[in-house]
């Protein structure tokens, strides 16, 4: 029987590549995926808790998606990720229509769920359980065709403890996959057209998995090992914590080529002491000499962070100093956002609060400078020949776009054939989110 399933995915790429597993796991019960809810069979959010904006947006949702469900016959409607396991409970009590609320380390047992939930119709289905067998083991052989580029959660959890977040009570305790298990994926993904992995972890470079002989690999090692695979033009990965970098981590930007010379390397804020009641655990000079490390070496590394302007007790010159590390770095791109006070997380009860248009003032500052680095970096690569991995057609006929080794994405005139291939492209315009340019035979230089 074919029914017909839609996902909505807010938050980060583990939520994404966790929203690809759970419709692989459905699959074989004859659920098809769909882009849009309104004839869906089955409606799963697969939800953010990361700022009180992004769990509005779930419950904002949920309400629409009520009616839908009344005049649906048997539509099962299901809460995943992060708000579905900090807030499980206080989503069956305020939406109590929703038929499975469950935790982002248990949709593996989903089918069972929705067994369940066809019988319990009306009285939902709560599993945040974080359950002893890793997810990993029990999920399908079997998936749906991946893009050109896909992700590879290699790494879950954290320990870090950053007095502002939330992740490590959504997603729990470091655990690294087996490097087999990996491996297996990874040419799972490979044979379906993958040309780039992107590894995921919340704390990727912390990673410390089984090796094939017993023993155990760090990233680096693991890196390696997948370049190895026939098939593998590039490999990426996100996200990184400045304490977890390692000279062998290093070593594979050097040694590599496909381990591309772009980092995510999030710092928060350029403030010692703001670091400090981040939790961060390590200063502004640390983090500068991790990233001169990496630019020894391989001398093309680019490097892309996440900040918070508005921490408790952020002052004028706190947020000054964030400004003069975005400048020393030169960052080629970033995320950046206000402070929002998480339930349940230490910084949440610190008082000191900055008074929220501040913060509005000093994000918008910030990302007027940040922008201005981005648009200086895409304009340093017009004249330049970048190999570019084309991913799909563009908007325009005759137009395939793809990415430069920085994560930048690239439109040039060409053939669909050449998707899945990494070309020579000629630059000739940059604008803030984009680069054009021209397929060549000229060699590349990255
Ligand atoms: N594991 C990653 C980031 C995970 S969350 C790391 O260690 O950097 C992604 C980003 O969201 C964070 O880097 C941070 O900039 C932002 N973020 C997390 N909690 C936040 C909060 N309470 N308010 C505002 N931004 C937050
Ligand atoms: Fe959150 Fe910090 Fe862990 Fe990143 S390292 S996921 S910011 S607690
Ligand atoms: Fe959001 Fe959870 Fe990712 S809180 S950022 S979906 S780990």
């Amino acid at each position: 029987m074919s029914r017909k399933l839609h996902i909505k995915t807010y938050g980060c790429q583990m939520n994404v590549y966790d929203s690809g597993r759970m419709a692989d796991v459905l699959a074989p019960l004859g659920f098809e995926p769909v882009d849009a809810p309104d004839d869906a069979d089955m409606v799963i959010l697969n939800t953010c808790h990361i700022r009180e904006k992004a769990e509005e947006k779930v419950f904002s949702d949920l309400g629409r998606l009520e009616k839908l469900r009344r005049t649906r016959e048997g539509m099962i409607l299901a809460v995943a990720g992060c708000v579905a396991q900090a807030e499980g409970a206080e989503i069956m009590r305020r939406a109590p229509y929703v038929d499975i609320v469950l935790g982002p380390q248990t949709y593996h047992r989903l089918p069972e769920m929705v067994a369940r939930a066809a019988r319990a119709r009306g009285r939902g289905v709560l599993d945040t359980e974080f359950p002893a067998e890793p997810k990993f083991d029990s999920l399908p052989d079997e998936s749906r065709a991946p893009g050109v580029s896909a992700f590879l959660s290699i790494q879950e959890g954290c320990d870090k403890f950053c007095t502002f977040c939330v992740v490590p009570y959504t997603r729990g305790a470091e655990y690294s996959r087996p490097a087999a298990s990996i491996a297996t994926e990874a040419r799972r993904l490979v044979a379906g057209g993958a040309r780039e992995l992107v590894l995921l972890g919340q704390n990727v470079n912390a990673y410390r998995g089984e090796s094939p002989n017993g023993g155990s690999w760090g990233l680096g090692r693991l890196l390696l090992a997948l370049a190895e695979l026939p098939g593998i033009e590039r490999l990426r990965y996100t996200t990184s914590h400045p304490r977890d970098v390692d000279d062998e981590l290093i070593q594979a930007h050097a040694e590599c080529p496909a381990v591309m010379p772009f980092l995510h390397l999030p710092v928060q804020s350029g403030s010692d002491r703001i670091l400090e009641a981040m939790n961060r655990r390590h200063g502004v000079d640390a983090y500068l000499r991790v990233i001169d490390r990496f630019r020894t070496a391989r001398g093309d590394m680019a490097f892309s962070s996440d900040f918070i302007v508005g921490f408790p007790g952020e002052t004028e010159a706190d947020f000054r100093a964030t400004l003069d590390l975005v400048e020393r770095i030169g960052y080629a791109s970033a995320f950046s956002f206000c402070y929002s006070p998480r339930p349940g997380t230490p910084a949440a009860g610190m008082g000191n609060a900055v008074p929220s248009e501040v913060s509005r003032r000093r994000l918008h500052e910030l990302q007027t400078v940040l922008e201005a680095g981005q648009r200086e970096f895409n304009r340093s690569m017009v004249g330049r020949t970048l190999p570019v991995l084309f991913e799909r057609p563009g908007r325009h006929p005759g137009q395939i776009l793809g990415r430069s080794p920085y994560l930048q994405g690239v439109h040039a005139a060409g053939a669909k054939a050449s998707i899945g291939g990494v070309l020579p492209v000629r630059i000739v315009d940059a604008t803030l989110n984009s680069l054009a340019g021209e397929i060549g035979a000229a060699a590349c230089a990255a």
